[in-house]
């Protein structure tokens, strides 16, 4: 899609020679990813740590440069989309099943960008459901804990069976309809055992790009 091809593609003029960069997932990734490959077919030096299988293989596909995790302190700058961005700039991510190594890798970078369509600003998080990772142990437990914080859980299915993400876990899409205290809600999320971790980005994002559909890019500002 257009719009999230030009956020994208904004996001990436902050690579410079010689930086250490995050590899989001999902479709607006993705274009990101497209143009680092090919700015660094045209001679840009970077490398690059994915947030997925996925963006792994499709920058592998591309001949970026790839580091791992013991062999870097920081990553510079990370490119990721967003499902759900207010006007806080707290994120609800994790649609693509990959919050788990995005929160890692959001949390290991100097800069976070967060390219969206302007579709995902909203004044208040919470329509989109939010995926929380949980463990296979016990995970009907797990359910009912998340029933109990007013959240309807859904166990994501793929093809009818079990989603499992990159981790070996499973996804709980939870409807709340609407967070409107998503630090307090991070915080109770955090102190349930088996969720591995979830969606909610407090505080993560330090630039957020929108791409609209008339052609337009804007940077947003609190
Ligand atoms: C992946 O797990 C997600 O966090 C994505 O970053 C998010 O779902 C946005 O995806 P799109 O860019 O495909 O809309």
């Amino acid at each position: 899609m257009e719009s999230k091809r030009i956020a994208a593609e904004k996001a990436v003029e902050s690579i410079k020679d010689g930086m250490i960069v995050g590899l989001g997932t999902g479709s607006t990734a993705y274009y990101a990813i497209q143009k680092i490959g090919q700015r660094v077919k045209d001679g840009l030096s970077v490398k690059a740590i994915a947030t997925s299988k996925q963006s792994e293989e499709l920058a592998i596909d591309l001949n970026i440069p790839m580091i791992s995790f013991t062999e870097l302190e920081e990553i510079d700058v990370t490119i990721d989309g967003a499902d759900e961005v207010d006007g806080e700039w707290n994120l609800i991510k994790g649609g693509g099943g990959a919050l788990l190594r995005e929160k890692i890798v959001a949390a290991a970078s100097k800069l976070l960008i967060v390219v969206v369509d302007e579709s995902k600003v909203v004044p208040v998080l919470g329509r989109f459901p939010l995926p929380v990772e949980i463990v296979p142990f016990g995970f009907e437990m797990t359910v009912r804990k998340l029933k109990k914080l007013g959240a309807e859980p859904v166990i994501r299915r793929e093809d009818h069976q079990i989603f499992v993400t990159d981790n070996g876990n499973y996804i709980a899409d939870c409807h709340f309809e609407s967070i409107p205290e998503p630090e307090k809600l991070h915080t109770m999320l955090n102190l349930i055992p088996g969720i591995v971790d979830h969606g909610l980005f407090i505080g993560m994002a330090g630039q957020v790009i929108v791409g609209s559909t008339d052609g337009s890019v804007r940077v947003l500002s609190k």
